[in-house]
């Protein structure tokens, strides 16, 4: 039997997955870091962390392992997107990666539209300026740390990092390129036009290449590090998106996603570059070639989640924490919540907005707020959804991964808040998948990423709309849709008392 290894660099931990040529998980191994928030609104990571933990869980995985090593053809990669690595000419980092949900940079997003224009960054791009993205952070460190910026020699982000660290060898591929808005994502080229509006030279961005392509082996001390054969196959991978997508088949026309981890995604796939969804939603390279999807983000769904939790009952297990949620009836008694807890993405693009409890009463129990908690952070989500159908896009079919997946009561939630079917995957690994498929087609196993999904991925149980709930959620989510602007001026007046 031969194998592939699919390594999801997180924002929270390293997940790295053994799978066999049926798709089959054969061992997992997942290893978690620590962000580093300095004050509110900053995210960094130690990219020094990423190296160790995934070198560690490598060598844990192949510990475990009884074949032969030999077997084991090929290792890709999936990875949060955006985050800046910046190195000099030794390629050595020069500070902390600054991350996708770091929100400091709103002056250097007015800054892009300022000298780029919005509507010309749009054509370009096919994305607004966000806070997330990686070009208002390369230029962050230029207005702050100038002299750290004049010895930054080439960018890169988290996964092409750790995989130049275990290659020796710099690429970055469309994927997550497209999340840096330097990229024109219609022609797959780093944008001269950019570049030069803000002094950059394109030797500052690395060699393009495809999710699929090898780009290299282990060198001889990863390789020793690791336990695996230098000879194996390295493939460069894809954003986290990209590949949860991969690794849930939406790979034609009609797909949807859902995925929940740190960030909550509604993504469905595209064939083409040219519609125009006037920025409201991302527009990306998928990790197939020459395809791309549209996405809607929520800054802080899974996120969400924890906080709540290590907040307030650190010790409890998640399923602990959930018990009697499936007790509450839709709408949660009346308690309402918006997960804007980081601020926000889709629809409202927003760095300074922040989450809200409403509606709390005497009879309200720790479960109440737990499944307003879910509903709110579904309630987020469906405004993507919202999006996608007022373009034209019918979408009756939901694939859920991801923390989404995990409980049986979020997954009816969800069925009944997008008004879909909700199918859950036998595996709901997503992105780790995803690389590994990119590792078993660049491998050859397959002549196509479809063909690899219709071998691996499987539907283990759908969840259908339940029209009395359909019906209760339709109300609760229109009382949703105005707090954002309900809340807004007091959470510009509570900034002040931010740390
Ligand atoms: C997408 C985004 C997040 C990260 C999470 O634009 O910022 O989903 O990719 O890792």
């Amino acid at each position: 039997m031969k194998y592939v290894i699919g390594v999801d660099l997180g924002t929270s931990a390293v997940k790295i997955l053994l799978v066999n040529q049926n798709g089959e998980v054969s061992n997992e191994v997942s290893k978690s870091y620590p962000l580093i928030i300095e004050k509110s609104g900053y995210s960094e990571q130690n990219p020094e962390e990423w190296v160790e933990k995934t070198k560690a869980g490598l060598a844990e995985l192949i510990q475990q392992f009884d074949g032969d090593i030999n077997d084991i053809e090929g290792i890709s990669f999936s990875g949060q997107m955006h985050g800046l690595v910046l190195v000099d000419q030794n390629n050595e980092v020069l500070r902390n990666a600054i991350l996708w949900n770091d929100t400091r940079t709103t002056p250097q997003c007015q800054e892009i539209y300022d000298t780029v224009g919005k509507e010309r960054l749009l054509e370009i791009t096919k994305n607004p300026a966000l806070e997330g993205f990686t070009l208002p952070k390369i230029l962050w460190v230029k207005e702050h740390e100038p002299e750290l910026f004049e010895r930054a020699s080439v960018f890169m982000l988290p996964k092409d990092y750790l995989r130049y660290r275990l290659t020796g060898n710099i690429h970055m591929e469309y994927s997550d390129a497209a999340g840096t808005l330097l990229l024109n994502v219609g022609e797959r080229n780093w944008s001269s036009e950019i570049l030069e509006s803000f002094g950059l030279t394109p030797d500052f961005c690395p060699p393009l290449v495809e999710s699929h392509d090898l780009v290299g082996t282990l060198t001889p001390e990863s390789a020793e590090e690791t336990g695996l054969a230098e000879t194996v196959k390295i493939f460069a991978g894809g954003a986290d998106n990209a590949c949860g997508a991969i690794g849930s088949g939406i790979l034609s026309e009609g797909k949807t996603l859902c995925s929940i981890g740190t960030s909550g995604v509604v993504l469905s796939y595209e064939e083409r570059s040219d519609l125009d969804f006037e920025g409201k939603v991302h527009y990306f390279n998928h990790g197939e070639e020459n395809a791309f999807y549209t996405m809607g983000v929520t800054l802080a769904a899974g996120y969400s989640l924890s906080w709540y939790k290590d907040t307030f009952a650190k010790e409890e297990s998640f399923d602990q924490f959930l018990e009697g949620i499936e007790e509450v009836a839709p709408g949660s008694n009346g308690l309402l919540f918006t997960p804007y807890i980081v601020g926000e993405r889709t629809p409202h693009a927003d760095s300074m907005i922040r989450g809200t409890f409403i509606g709390i009463d005497a009879a309200h129990e720790r479960k109440h707020f737990s499944r307003a908690v879910l509903e709110g952070i579904t309630f987020s989500l469906n405004e993507s959804l919202e999006i996608f159908r007022s373009s034209g896009k019918t979408i009756d079919t939901i694939i859920s991964i991801g923390g989404g997946a995990k409980n049986e009561t979020w997954l009816q939630m969800q069925a009944d808040i997008f008004n879909a079917k909700i199918e859950k995957l036998t595996s709901e690994q997503g992105p780790g998948m995803g690389a590994a498929m990119l590792a078993a087609y660049g491998c050859g196993w397959f002549p196509s990423l479809k063909e690899c999904a219709q071998e691996f991925i499987n539907t283990s149980k759908t969840y259908h709309p339940i029209p009395e709930n359909v019906e209760v959620y339709k109300n609760v989510f229109s009382i949703y849709q105005q707090v954002y602007n309900q809340t807004k001026e007091m959470n510009d007046q509570l900034r002040a008392f931010r740390k």
